[in-house]
């Protein structure tokens, strides 16, 4: 997606060969007009897939998932990484550890958001090793619904988790998938050895 690429460009910070920041659009300020476009190439690519239900997890996927939601007009669940107080129904927990933080998170899905026969999309601002993304995945197969596939904004994809999900059976799109974060720099996998 290149205004996505251009947006990386511009406002990406390399903070490290691992991480790229990227507060001034995704993760601290956010961009609507430009989530407003992620939201519609991620309906482009899933189109006829009668998906029921999107699903992301709390903060960061919010801004993408409602905006894919609202195009598809279907509600947006976001895992909560907390419990909540007054979540007292049934709820649907996965453990989710985190490399870049090194720990383990519950994440939880109250039951009555998700029935069995839902097709879900997941979405997510980032793919690193692809923990979120399994337990999402694991939450949506826990009531017996259908994972559609994966949406993702940005992919870090000299990290394992693209692979891993794709070899596991899931459909992943990611609107950008960042080969390398060397000397500063930000390469696009797909113009590595260009
Ligand atoms: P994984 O799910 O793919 O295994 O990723 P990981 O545990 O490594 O990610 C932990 C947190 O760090 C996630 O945010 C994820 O979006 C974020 N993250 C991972 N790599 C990068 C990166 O290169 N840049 C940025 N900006 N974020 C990265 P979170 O803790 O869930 O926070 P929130 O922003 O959603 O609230
Ligand atoms: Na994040
Ligand atoms: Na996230």
């Amino acid at each position: 997606m290149q205004l996505l690429k251009d947006k990386v460009i511009q406002e990406g910070i390399v903070l490290s060969e691992q991480v790229l920041k990227v507060d001034s659009f995704l993760n601290h300020q956010m961009d609507p007009v430009l989530m407003k476009e992620v939201g519609k190439e991620f309906i482009r690519r899933f189109e006829g897939e009668n998906i029921t239900r999107v699903l992301t997890i709390e903060s960061s996927g919010i801004a993408p998932g409602i905006m894919t939601a609202l195009e598809l007009n279907v509600p947006l669940i976001f895992a909560r990484k907390q419990k909540s107080l007054t979540l007292t129904e049934d709820i649907l927990v996965e453990k989710v550890y985190s490399f870049t933080k090194q720990e383990t998170n519950e994440i939880t899905v109250a039951k009555k958001f998700m029935n069995p026969g839902d097709r879900v999309l997941i979405i997510d601002d980032f793919l690193a090793n692809g923990e979120a993304a399994f337990g999402l995945a694991r939450i949506v197969e826990q009531v017996g619904a259908e994972v559609v596939g994966i949406g993702i904004v940005i992919e870090k994809a000299f990290q394992p988790g693209g692979s891993l999900l794709k070899e596991a059976g899931y459909r992943v799109e990611s609107l950008v998938r960042i080969g390398a974060l060397s000397n500063g720099q930000v390469t696009f996998a797909d113009e590595e050895g260009t």
